[in-house]
């Protein structure tokens, strides 16, 4: 029977958030400057892998993916300084309680509000997940047409009012909590991640990557999911899943040598991942999505893209353009479908990957 993997997450953090758990806890060496000031309870809860605290600068709007006890959000909201603005987002209420148990006590100290910790889910950041909630409790599932209905909510919510918006933030940063997302949905991760982001800007994930695929037997089990292990990233795929989405100098900028566990020969180790959404002159919020036929392994296009047999990659709009004309006759398969007669290519997010997808 396959696991379900957001109520193991969801028990395991729910305990994590009531008492420390020491076998969550990877080794970090935090800015002791930054921690001063934060209440022990939360630098105690600290599941963390790095530090995505130290590519904050003074001013940004930051997004912290799976804020837990919101330990990074507070380190990152005085580096932001007065006016910039700090946003956590988790979608377990146990660790938003104790996040939010220190907001005032916290703003007191910064000299300002400058963080808030909203519930939702890191791989649609569109969805508002409490106005679901609401919805549900006045339109209960009963049959299909119940979640025909519920379906149509959901989209008129996303597109009309994405819960995080396009284009809104300087810097998305996450601490070991990307493994925590189902393989299927770590795409779509990567595609809200990049959508959020404002041209130009900069994402720095501090995640755990395998340097072997994980086996099914180790990813259906619960315990080594939620301890942070069978969902990580291959090393290879990580990087190559973000440059796929259209992010630009992806790259490794720590790499812990010393591996945080060696289980069934299989080393498990702490990176930071960095990247920045490249701005596009003239392009809005838009991307489009190619796959590359065959017959070779992998070509490489003038501009020195290179594209993979198979592998979907996200391209700008002139590129989508270039490819998908006559000089290339066939070579690739476009999933930007019905959109591209429209607008040449579709917004990403604003549906569960129907429009690329
Ligand atoms: C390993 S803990 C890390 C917490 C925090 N970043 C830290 O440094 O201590 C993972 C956190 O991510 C949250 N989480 C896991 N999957 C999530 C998802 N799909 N959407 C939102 N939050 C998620 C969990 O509830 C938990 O608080």
């Amino acid at each position: 029977m396959q696991m379900n993997i957001e109520s193991a997450v969801l028990d395991r953090y729910t305990a994590g958030a009531q008492a420390r758990e020491e076998s969550l806890c990877c080794p970090v060496d935090y800015d002791r400057n930054l921690l001063a000031i934060l209440p022990q309870e939360i630098i105690d809860r600290d599941y963390g892998c790095g530090d995505p605290s130290r590519y904050v600068q003074e001013g940004d709007t930051v997004l912290d993916l799976g804020s837990g006890g919101g330990k990074i959000c507070y380190m990152a909201a005085q580096l932001v300084g007065p006016r910039g603005r700090v946003i956590g987002i988790d979608m377990n209420d146990e660790m938003l309680a104790l996040a939010r148990k220190y907001q005032s006590a916290m703003a007191a100290r910064l000299g300002s509000d400058r963080v808030e910790f909203l519930k939702g889910l890191i791989q649609d950041l569109a969805l508002d997940i409490e106005a679901r909630e609401r919805w549900l409790r006045t339109n209960p599932l009963n049959d299909d047409a119940g979640r025909e209905q519920l379906a149509a909510w959901e989209a008129q919510q996303k597109a009309g009012k994405p819960f995080i918006a396009d284009s809104s933030v300087d810097l998305v940063i996450s601490n070991c909590v990307l493994n925590l997302v189902a393989d299927n949905e770590k795409r779509q991760l990567i595609h809200e991640v990049f959508r959020v982001l404002k041209p130009g800007g900069r994402i720095a994930i501090s995640d755990i990557i395998s340097d072997r695929p994980v086996p099914a037997e180790m990813k259906n089990d619960p315990e080594l999911w939620s301890g942070c292990l069978s969902g990580a990233f291959h090393e290879a795929e990580m990087p190559a899943l973000f440059a796929a989405a259209g992010f630009a100098a992806v790259n490794y900028d720590k790499w812990d040598t010393t591996p945080w566990r060696v289980i069934n020969g299989i080393t498990f180790r702490s990176v930071t991942l960095t990247a920045t959404r490249p701005v596009i002159a003239g392009a809005t919020n838009t991307y489009c999505e190619l796959v590359y036929r065959g017959p070779f392994a992998m070509v490489i296009d003038d501009a020195g893209q290179a594209y993979r047999r198979g592998e979907r990659v996200a391209v700008t709009p002139e590129r989508h353009r270039a490819l998908t004309g006559p000089a290339y006759a066939g070579a690739f398969i476009d999933l930007t479908q019905g959109a591209a007669e429209s607008t040449g290519c579709c917004s990403p997010g604003t549906d569960s990957g129907g429009c690329c997808g």
